[in-house]
């Protein structure tokens, strides 16, 4: 499946994506859809060279999944350091979309001077766990009763790869 480089007209796409995971509880932080204009100011932080936001594109043209790497914590201590997102659409879902854009994404990365990516994942997301386990991530940090959606806390994991 194609994988490239998004462009500020993917964004409605990526945000659909991005709300699709809201409802189920497992993926983020947020409560309520976000919109695109919302996202505009993040969608500009990323740069294809150094901190890329990568998309899988099906033969019909529609965005089927993405993946960003953003800067952690934003101090230059941290520079080869980044925090991985991904989010397949429902639709798309147990596919290997996530795998192949987080192959894709670790064997790029150190071109672009990445060390190290981190994950931050809910520790009831077995989906994403599993996905970032079966590419070599290692759980490096456990942080209990840390969220609370819908009443109930939840913890939250701190996976970490280093790339060669
Ligand atoms: C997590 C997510 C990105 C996985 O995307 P995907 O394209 O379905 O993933 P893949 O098809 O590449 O599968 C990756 C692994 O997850 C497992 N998996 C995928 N969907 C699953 C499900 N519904 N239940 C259990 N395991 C599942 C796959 O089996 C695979 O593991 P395996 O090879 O050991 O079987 C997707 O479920 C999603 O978008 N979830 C909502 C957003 C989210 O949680 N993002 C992660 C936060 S950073």
């Amino acid at each position: 499946m194609p994988i490239r480089a998004a462009q500020a007209s993917d964004l409605p796409q990526i945000v659909e994506i991005y709300n699709a995971s809201i409802p189920g509880r497992m993926a983020t932080a947020d409560a309520e859809p976000v919109t695109v204009a919302a996202r505009e100011p993040w969608f500009r932080e990323f740069d294809p060279l150094t901190r890329p936001l990568w998309i899988s594109v099906a033969p019909t043209g529609e965005i089927q999944g993405w993946l960003s790497l953003r800067s952690f914590y934003g101090r230059p201590a941290y520079r080869k350091t980044v925090e991985v997102g991904v989010y397949t659409a429902p639709a798309a879902q147990h596919r290997g979309i996530a795998s192949a854009l987080l192959a894709h994404a670790l064997s790029s990365a150190p071109a672009s001077g990445i060390c190290t990516v981190l994950a931050f994942v809910f520790a009831h997301n077995v989906p994403s766990l599993r996905l970032f386990e079966n590419a070599g991530f290692v759980r490096w940090g456990h942080l209990p009763g840390v969220a609370e959606l819908d009443g109930i806390e939840r913890d939250l994991d701190i996976l970490g790869r280093r790339l060669a």
